[in-house]
């Protein structure tokens, strides 16, 4: 089956199997057939966070379920989504429902299903703050597992979905969301873009109208050009190694972290190397934002992927820091 349709990225690659599911509860059964017991399995939502780097051989478990159940509970919402709904769409509809939380994260392509798999993240929020738990398929306990927050053990663009790739196929997400909590303003252009839009008193709603037009200016969008967002995570060093690179490059973006480590703006990094908007063939860096790997028309999976090396080399080489892909990469050699 062609997977060109199902990645942002448009990698023309295939899979030997591919199985829709829109019923969580036929997921045992149809794991328990032969041909997919024996292969390997990958699930997709919409594809939004993969570079394909060659042909799946095995089963490619396109997640369509769909479903929200709302229980109110005083000024929260308590919320069961299905894995297969899309992020945006349950955002808007949260928006549109009057509760609050979710406007620094709109527009963010993908489904509810992997959202707290690379644990979501945009303009200070991370989406980890508004799920309860998890419901997924443990394909080793072979039973529906509820997981709490803490079991997740989210971090930044981190999960236990991340660290134990393949045991949990994740059905469901159950959310909090409060009718109101504190705005987050102080991110990445935020108050600024309010200011434009002459907004003095700020609703979640306004949030989501400044972050929507953040995001338009400054990614490229996939309707227009394949890419998967961010294609690389911002690096965490220590202090030491932070302290040295800032004083060669006093412009560098550095956030202190908690633990004293600091995290670094790999666009910055990928930007100062000259390697935006630089190309072999139709493999690329945005010219927009220098995070993002871009396909131009038709770059394989494995012209990507190398040219992602490329980059990952070229950084390594000028600041002695080791950028990391932020998207599941599958079929690497
Ligand atoms: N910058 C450059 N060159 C560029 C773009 C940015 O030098 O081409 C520098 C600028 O100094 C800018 C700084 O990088 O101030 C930060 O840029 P931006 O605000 O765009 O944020 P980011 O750290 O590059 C992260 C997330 C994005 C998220 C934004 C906004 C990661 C890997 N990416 O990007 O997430 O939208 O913050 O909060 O953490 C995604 O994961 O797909 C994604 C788009």
């Amino acid at each position: 089956a062609s997977l060109a349709n199902r990645n942002t990225l448009r990698v023309n690659a295939r899979a030997k199997l591919l199985a829709e599911l829109r019923d969580a509860s036929k997921l045992p059964e149809l794991l328990g057939f032969p041909a997919v017991r024996h292969a390997p399995l990958l699930v997709l939502g919409e594809g939004s966070n993969l570079l394909l780097a060659g042909d799946f051989d095995g089963t490619v478990l396109a997640m369509e379920t769909r479903g929200v159940q709302v229980e109110h509970d005083g000024d929260v919402a308590r919320m069961a989504v299905a894995a297969g709904e899309r992020w945006d769409d349950f955002v808007r509809w949260s928006l549109g429902q009057g509760y609050a939380g979710l406007e620094n994260l709109i527009q963010i392509p993908g489904t509810v299903g992997a959202a707290p798999i690379q644990n979501i993240g945009a303009y200070g929020t991370e989406v980890a703050e508004f799920i309860e738990s998890v419901e997924a398929w443990d394909t080793r306990e072979h039973r529906v597992a509820q997981l709490d927050r803490a079991t997740c053990a989210f971090g930044y663009r981190d999960s236990l979905f991340k660290r134990e790739p393949g045991r949990y196929i994740v059905t469901a997400v159950r959310f909090a969301l409060p009718r109101s909590r504190e705005l987050r303003l102080d991110y990445a252009g935020i108050r600024e873009e309010l200011a434009r839009m002459g907004v003095a008193k700020p609703a979640p709603f306004h949030v989501a109208e400044a972050v929507v037009h953040l995001r338009t200016r400054k990614l490229p969008d996939p309707a227009v050009i394949g890419n998967a967002g961010s294609f690389f995570k911002n690096p965490v060093v220590d202090a030491a190694q932070a302290a040295v690179l800032k004083q060669e490059h006093p412009e560098l973006p550095a956030w202190p972290q908690p633990d004293g480590r600091s995290k670094l703006s790999a666009a910055w990094l990928i930007e100062a190397a000259g390697l935006k908007g630089q190309r072999e063939g139709d493999a690329g860096i945005s010219n927009r934002h220098a995070l993002v790997l871009v396909n131009h028309g038709h770059a394989s999976g494995g012209e990507l992927w190398a040219f992602a090396q490329h980059v990952i080399a070229t950084v390594a080489a000028k600041f002695g820091v080791r950028l990391e892909p932020e998207p599941v990469v599958v079929g690497a050699r």
